[in-house]
């Protein structure tokens, strides 16, 4: 049964929220929507405050969720001068370049714990740990796979609510899965969704357990003028059906696969080239002055990217130390596209 809190009441939300709640496992089947991605974890703090009575906030030390007042509070990527809230501990983004798998996973765990140790310490209770799944802006960590788990059984276990940031990885990108969180076989709470979920059209939302709406839908007014409007529903919907129809989460993998064997065998020529990972369309490609001890370059990768813009081509860098090629092209990349950024890339690279 589906809560509409549109201010356009019309089967065309109905029918786009059943779309989207059916590409998610089936425990989470309830969705609102929100113009902008920062609305959607707006949305979620309050929820996650409201059901769990706390309001502390674990993000990781990078990260970007959005620009209300409420959410830059724990978006530690907008710089010094943007506060963190005082109910916010930040924890490092499970960095797999520079640990082994299993300590990658087991020290993020451990790193939300004491988080988690610290907020109470203060006399703070958890509400949520809020992660972008595939850490966008903290430097693309995709794996290893599970490595979410033991944070998210830390979170649960101490009463607070785990939610999925999937602005950025959602809707097929990694190729794998629909969802970022699905590669990770954890289960999160809520899922806020945005960016591509309208192609271009401002939509965005949540999509979330019924347990977890089930006080806050009735007890707490919420309404959202143009959030759910029918252009907003058609141009979804538009979305999902070109997913589906088109192959793209398919491509995304295919070609994905391609573009990082291409960029391995650029690895094996360019000593600058220190890791490539990724998963599907989302890549990360980190640039080094020393492969051996992994020093971070980010004046050669600033070189790269403008490199690489004035062959007409757009990447961006992320990460703490702005040293990793931010790869994120349109889910219809095709292979052709993926040879003519390896070449250009050879060709930066050669004379940078
Ligand atoms: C991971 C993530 N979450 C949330 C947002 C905020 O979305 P919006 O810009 O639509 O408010 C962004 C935007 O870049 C994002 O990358």
């Amino acid at each position: 049964m589906l809560n509409t809190h549109t201010r356009y009441l019309h089967e065309g939300i109905v029918d786009y929220a059943e779309t989207l709640t059916a590409t998610f496992p089936e425990a989470l089947s309830q969705a609102m929507f929100t113009c902008t991605g920062s609305e959607a974890n707006d949305l979620a703090v309050r929820i996650a405050r409201y059901v769990t009575g706390g309001t502390g906030i674990i993000a990781t030390e990078l990260a970007y969720h959005g620009l209300t007042s409420a959410v830059a509070e724990f978006s530690p990527s907008l710089g010094e001068s943007v506060m963190l809230g005082p109910h916010v501990r930040t924890v490092p983004a499970p960095d797999s370049y520079r640990h082994s798998a299993g300590e990658t996973m087991e020290k993020f765990g451990r790193d939300v714990r004491a988080a988690i140790a610290d907020l109470r310490r203060h006399g703070i209770r958890p509400a949520m740990l809020i992660a972008d799944t595939i850490f966008s802006s903290d430097g693309i960590f995709d794996g290893p796979k599970g490595l979410l788990r033991p944070a998210v059984d830390a979170i649960h276990e101490a009463g607070g609510l785990f939610v999925a940031d999937e602005v950025q990885p959602g809707f097929g990108r990694t190729g794998e899965a629909m969802w970022g969180f699905e590669r990770h076989g954890v289960a999160p709470d809520m899922v806020t969704v945005g960016k591509p979920m309208g192609n271009g059209y401002p939509m965005a939302g949540i999509v979330l357990r019924p347990e977890v709406i089930a006080e806050f839908g009735p007890r707490a007014r919420y309404f959202n003028t143009f959030g759910g409007n029918p252009v907003a529903a058609a141009a979804g919907r538009a979305v999902l059906d070109t997913i589906r129809i088109e192959g793209l989460q398919r491509n995304a993998l295919e070609v994905g696969r391609y573009l990082m064997d291409g960029l391995g065998s650029l690895s094996g020529r360019y000593p600058a080239i220190g890791d490539v990972r990724g998963s599907g369309l989302f890549i990360g490609v980190e640039i080094v002055s020393d492969p051996a001890v992994k020093s971070a370059d980010a004046a050669l990768t600033a070189r790269i990217v403008n490199g690489l813009r004035a062959r007409r081509i757009l990447i961006s860098a992320s990460g703490p130390r702005a040293n990793v090629l931010k790869i994120r092209p349109p889910l219809v990349f095709s292979r052709e596209n993926a040879d003519m950024l390896l070449n250009a890339l050879d060709d930066v690279l050669t004379a940078p």
